[in-house]
């Protein structure tokens, strides 16, 4: 088992590789290396420098909303305060004391409000659980919390009018989904948070706190698992490099995200690497009317569904504009999966990301996704029909077999070797607190989240959260239809001006 005198190696300077390096340091384990094939140090995290990670990312939503699960809903609540004490600490600092990649201006979370809602009169069950649940547990968050429905809610306008007129605009952002015809909440407290800026600012904190980082290829590059078999008993003891270089250690975390099965073959039936689409508009320099509209300021992140039951077609979500003039909108309600050869166990297929940085790149999405998305942003936002799409990123979810992360040793390695991932697409908004309780996992100190972030692996006959699907699944991508550049504009007739009248 981990202590503080420990020789331990972190894969991976994502969310979790971060977030775990800073709360061991900061709670006195005086060696710890994080070996990542970014250039972080160079390229700050940004999506678009060669960057493909889950966390290099312009933006994530930052949500309190989690239906029932109590666990997470209190440790959003928590890691929002600290969130706001980053943000101070920055807007506080003198410029030479920030790293390279961040200035006294960058805000990490920004507070410009999460909108979800779905078709039809009724909250959504989900929604309805959050509110009753926060309702119950921190009536002064419920009380930054507006529904919204088909006829109008005419005292929840005015109790955010009271809050600040500027909401209001945002309250009716929603009006041209569905002609009106859904229901939600809009949370004044939950917002954005600039995803690329806050590893940059993260990773300054555990470069102050005493952790090394060896990033970048070939060094930071993992090519194996350095494993010791003496007959009765397996360990890892270390890593090998692109380089040739290998490192020891007494304890690997690998926190590799959705690259995590691909170096320990035993995960392929723990976690899935599963893709996200995500589509963007860059408004041009020229539109300031547009890039006001869709600042957040004027703009919320929200979070749709449309239809209803079990024929919900979209599931996605739109933010506010990046300082680049950048419009994000992501689809999630069907994952894909990328399946190839396990790079080091033979006869081994799983699925590994393909990015447009990858040996074998893809700058394709697929294409019902994309109409899907098309419908969606041409009825809500018609003045966005003009540019079309401008760019797309498939992004990797690292999905689990139930939606909670995988956090504990893996089995038959007598605790050398340990896996930190499975964020399911909603950790990033825990990267200032999840590795406090990393760390409790690693020395065995029974927490909240002790039950479900065990190592567990999908069980024949259940459902697995699609893990069980397979390569044959019908989300495999090598057999979809894939749309590419050419289909991003969208359809050149607008839809009627003069939609029915809101409900
Ligand atoms: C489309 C999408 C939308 C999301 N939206 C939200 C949201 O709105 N809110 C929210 O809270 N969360 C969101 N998430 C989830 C969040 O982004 C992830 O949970 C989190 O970023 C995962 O972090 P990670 O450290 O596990 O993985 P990653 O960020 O992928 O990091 C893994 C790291 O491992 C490195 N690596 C891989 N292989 C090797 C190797 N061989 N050697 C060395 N290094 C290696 C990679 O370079 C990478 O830096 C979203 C995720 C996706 C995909
Ligand atoms: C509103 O949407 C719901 C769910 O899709 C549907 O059942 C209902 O008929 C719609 N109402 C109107 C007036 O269109
Ligand atoms: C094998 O490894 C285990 C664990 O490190 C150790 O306890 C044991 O003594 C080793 N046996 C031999 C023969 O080296
Ligand atoms: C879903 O759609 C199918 C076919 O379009 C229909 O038969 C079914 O009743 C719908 N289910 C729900 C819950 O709306």
């Amino acid at each position: 088992m981990a202590s503080s005198d420990s020789n331990v190696i972190i894969v991976g300077a994502g969310v979790f590789g971060l977030s775990t390096a800073l709360w061991l340091a900061r709670a006195g384990y005086k060696n710890i290396t994080v070996f990542d094939r970014g250039a972080y140090d160079k390229n700050y995290y940004a999506p678009f420098n060669g960057c493909d990670g889950a966390s290099s990312d312009i933006n994530k939503i930052f949500r309190m909303a989690y239906g029932d699960q109590l666990n997470y809903q209190t440790l959003a609540i928590e890691v929002r305060d600290i969130w706001l004490a980053w943000n101070k600490a920055i807007k506080t600092s003198a410029a030479a004391d920030l790293p390279n990649g961040l200035t006294v201006d960058d805000q990490l979370l920004i507070e410009c409000g999460c909108y979800f809602f779905s078709d039809g009169q009724n909250l959504d069950p989900f929604d309805a659980e959050s509110l009753d649940s926060i309702a119950k547990q921190a009536p002064e968050i419920r009380e930054a919390q507006f529904i919204k429905t088909p006829k109008g809610n005419a005292a929840e306008e005015e109790r955010l009018r009271n809050v600040s007129p500027t909401w209001i605009d945002k309250y009716h952002l929603v009006d041209k989904f569905n002609h009106g015809n859904t229901s939600g909440f809009l949370d004044i407290n939950a917002g954005v948070t600039i995803a690329d800026k806050s590893c940059v600012y993260a990773r300054f904190l555990c470069v102050k706190a005493g952790v090394k980082f060896v990033l970048g290829e070939p060094q930071g590059k993992l090519e194996s698992l350095i494993y010791e078999n003496n007959g009765t008993q397996k360990r890892v003891i270390g890593i090998k490099t692109y380089d040739g270089k290998r490192h020891f250690s007494d304890l690997v975390i690998v926190a590799a995200g959705g690259w995590t099965a691909s170096i320990i073959p035993e995960a392929h039936n723990a976690v899935e690497a599963t893709a996200g689409t995500v589509m963007f508009v860059d408004i041009p320099q020229d539109r300031q009317d547009l890039r006001r509209r869709f600042h957040a300021d004027h703009y919320p992140v929200w979070s749709y569904q449309r239809g209803a039951g079990d024929n919900k077609s979209y599931s996605g979500g739109g933010y506010p504009i990046s300082k680049e003039g950048r419009l994000k909108f992501s689809f999630r309600n069907r994952k894909f999966t990328s399946f190839q050869d396990h790079p080091t166990e033979p006869n081994l297929r799983i699925s590994i990301p393909r990015t447009k940085y990858t040996d074998n790149p893809i700058d394709t999405v697929p294409r019902s996704a994309l109409s899907l998305m098309k419908e969606v942003v041409t009825e809500a936002f018609p003045e966005l029909i003009e540019f079309g799409f401008t760019d797309s990123r498939l992004c990797w979810y690292t999905d689990s077999i139930d939606n909670d992360y995988v956090i504990d040793y893996v089995p038959g390695y007598s605790d050398s070797l340990f896996i930190c991932t499975g964020g399911c697409g909603h950790a990033f908004k825990f990267l200032p607190i999840l590795g406090r309780h990393v760390r409790n996992q690693l020395e065995r100190k029974p927490d909240q989240f002790t039950t479900l972030w065990k190592w567990r692996t999908a069980e024949e006959g259940k459902k697995n959260n699609g893990l069980s699907e397979g390569e044959k699944g019908p989300r495999e991508i090598s057999r979809l239809d894939m749309a590419g550049s050419r289909d991003f504009p969208f359809n050149k007739q607008p839809p009627p001006t003069t939609l029915p009248p809101r409900l």
